[in-house]
């Protein structure tokens, strides 16, 4: 579903990834982990389009997307959520969703049944006429989710939305992700709270310092070496 290939992104003199492939196949979820500055979001930008890539191929089903705008590559399918909250904090639960869905020219009514499923999957509807700014972390991380969901994605970057939260939340949070891989969304995760991404994943790659240093199977990584050293000591 989505192939990176020698992908490498420098800001001034820092390589923030260097030469990164990975392969991504449809209907699972995958995760990256790695330290603070690991490259991690930075590869989400390069996947979206936000930033360009220095040199390298990002491809989705099949087509080049490397140099793409962003709003073309989420037409084509990717949404993402971000690290930092990305809201319009002014503006209702409601219309903070159906604004990732306007691109759409599905009619009114079309939009709002489809905002009222998103937002039910969600356990976001008795909430829908609060004002962003006034709600607690975990239904802000449900909104931004709501918001990608609204696009329509086949493939959904989730930038630590597990993270930051008490347990509780973290479960519910990885009961939804998992709910919509079964779905048949494809999910691909930056996280730092390496349970749940370790519970969760079914794939994971190891980034550091712009590189990838390991991937697979969460038993696999957990038991490697190399990802110890850096990432999990
Ligand atoms: N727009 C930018 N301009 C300059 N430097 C940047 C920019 N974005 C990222 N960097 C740098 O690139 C490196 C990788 O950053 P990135 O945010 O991708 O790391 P990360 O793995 O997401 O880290 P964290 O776990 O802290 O979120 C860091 O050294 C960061 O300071
Ligand atoms: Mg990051």
């Amino acid at each position: 579903m989505l192939k990176i290939s020698n992908v490498s992104k420098k800001f001034g003199g820092i390589h923030a990834l260097e030469g990164v492939c990975l392969t991504l196949e449809k209907g699972k979820i995958w995760s990256i982990i790695g330290p603070n500055g690991a490259g991690k979001t930075t590869l989400f930008n390069l996947i979206t389009g936000t930033i360009p890539a220095d040199s390298g191929k990002i491809e989705f089903m099949g087509e080049d997307i490397t140099y793409m705008k962003p709003h073309e590559i989420c037409r084509k399918g990717i949404a993402r959520t971000y690290q930092q909250k990305n809201l319009f904090p002014n503006l209702s639960v409601f219309d903070n969703v159906i604004a990732g869905m306007l691109k759409d020219s599905i009619e009114e009514q079309g939009r709002k049944k489809k905002v009222y499923e998103i937002l039910k999957f969600l356990g976001l509807e008795e909430v829908e006429k609060e004002t962003v700014s006034s709600l607690p972390p975990l239904d802000c991380k449900l909104v931004e989710l709501g918001r990608a969901l609204a696009t329509d994605p086949k493939l959904i970057l989730l930038d630590e939305l597990i993270g930051g939260l008490i347990t509780t939340e973290t479960e519910k949070i990885c009961k939804i992700v998992e709910t919509l891989r079964d779905k048949g969304y494809t999910i691909f995760q930056i996280g730092h709270e390496i349970r749940p991404i370790m519970k969760t994943s079914n794939w994971i790659f190891v980034l550091d310092e712009g590189r990838k240093i390991a991937e697979g199977l969460p038993e696999e990584i957990r038991n490697n070496k190399d990802v110890h050293e850096v990432y999990l000591e």
